[in-house]
């Protein structure tokens, strides 16, 4: 296979922003052009991850749209959608238009803009995306099948209230200082447990928001980083595996994993022939505060029911030595759905040129992983990069 590199990223502010999805995408796209000095390049292919344009904004035929917006006619045009995982599916499409020698040059998209709509609306949209028969007839929403998974966990684990409030403190924490992050505000442990419930027991501050904003990178193959002469700046892709699980929760194996990201952490793994010892970085999908915990021990970052020890001990912070979601992870950063894999990858390319906001860089990491859950916990990708 032809190996493919990260050249150039680039991405907007999350949060609720005044911009158009179009915009939001232009701005982030534009950017990491730019930065792999491609604006005059001739671009074979757009792919785009949006989870849901048409519903949120009333946007149809989005990959032309931005194909014409972006000045890159007649390069192909492709939107791929898995619910919030959306971006980083996109991203599998773009590496293996690279690897397979069909392009060599590949410009990658995630956006959504979710403000537009009221509460009420943007979780009935979201809820879509779940088992219509077995969970949203009941009246299920994503926040709802969170709360059984961390029911499950503590019952399980002797996790305690104020040992989940450690996640999202630390990914406030981490937001509080990237400059383009939904909220930029630390906040207590005392602040999580006395916050509002959401669904038993999450409160506010256990959820990521739903936020607009757009996640750019270029993808390129080996001789295109020797043209551009961006052999500095080039990530190499390592590793990528995607796994599905039963649609509805109640009919997997397991409440306290997630099975797809277990088998897709075991493919990236593989074809990257590395090991989670070896991962010196990584940005998690931590939607909800209890999926960072399970995700560390679903990719065998720690032990079954032992990853909080690693948060209580201070490894999973920036300066620890498994430093976990550094710009603030959904939770802080923000999580407009199908940008969020774009933004993890935004996120891990800068850590690994050493770009990284002030404060958040790792010191000389060489590899690290994206794992960007879709649907509620049923369509995950993991990817591995290094330098
Ligand atoms: N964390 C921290 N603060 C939040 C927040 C969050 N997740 N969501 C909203 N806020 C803040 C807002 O900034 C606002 O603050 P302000 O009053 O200082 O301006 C305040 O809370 C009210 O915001 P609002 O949007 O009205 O809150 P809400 O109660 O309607 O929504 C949630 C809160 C948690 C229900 C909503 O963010 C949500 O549904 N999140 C989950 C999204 C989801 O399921 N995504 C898919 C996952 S795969």
């Amino acid at each position: 296979m032809e190996p493919v590199y990260v050249i150039g990223a680039g991405m907007t502010a999350f949060g609720t922003i005044d911009q158009s999805l179009t915009e939001l995408a232009e701005e982030a796209s534009f950017e990491a052009m730019k930065q792999s000095h491609c604006l005059d390049q001739r671009v074979d292919h757009l792919v785009v991850g949006s989870q849901n344009p048409d519903e949120f904004v009333g946007t149809g035929h989005l990959s032309t749209l931005l194909a014409d917006r972006l000045g890159i006619v007649p390069a192909g045009a492709t939107r791929v959608e898995t619910g919030p995982s959306s971006g980083s599916s996109a991203f599998e499409v773009a590496y293996t238009m690279i690897a397979s020698r069909h392009s060599d040059l590949v410009l990658l998209v995630g956006v959504e803009k979710m403000s537009e709509v009221n509460r009420g609306t943007a979780s009935k949209i979201l809820s879509k995306m779940m088992s219509y028969e077995n969970e949203t007839r009941y009246g299920a929403t994503p926040t709802a099948l969170a709360a059984i998974i961390a029911r499950r966990y503590m019952h399980d684990y002797d996790l305690t209230r104020d040992d989940l409030s450690l996640v999202p403190v630390k990914a406030h924490r981490n937001g509080a200082k990237n400059p383009l992050a939904h909220f930029q505000k630390e906040i207590t442990i005392e602040e999580v447990r006395t916050a509002r419930i959401v669904a038993e027991p999450l409160t506010l501050f256990d959820c990521s928001p739903t936020s607009d904003g757009a996640a750019s990178i270029m993808l390129s193959s080996e001789e295109w980083v020797k043209n551009l002469g961006v052999k500095d700046q080039a990530v190499k892709v390592l590793g990528f595996g995607h796994g599905t699980d039963h649609h509805a929760v109640q009919h997997r194996l397991s409440l306290t994993s997630l099975g797809a990201t277990v088998i897709a952490a075991e493919n990236a793994f593989q074809m990257a022939n590395l090991s989670p010892r070896d991962v010196d970085v990584c940005e998690l999908h931590d939607a909800f505060s209890i999926l960072e915990l399970v995700n560390m021990e679903d990719i065998g970052l720690a032990n079954r029911g032992k990853s909080i020890e690693l948060v209580r001990g201070g490894r999973t912070e920036v300066f620890g030595d498994i430093p976990v979601n550094t710009t603030g992870g959904l939770k802080a950063r923000g999580h407009p759905t199908g940008a969020t894999g774009v933004a993890q990858i935004h996120d891990i390319y800068n850590q690994l040129i050493g770009q990284a906001p002030k404060g958040l860089q790792v010191d000389s990491p060489r590899i690290a992983l994206t794992q960007n859950i879709g649907g509620f916990g049923n369509n995950i990708c993991v990817g591995l990069f290094g330098v």
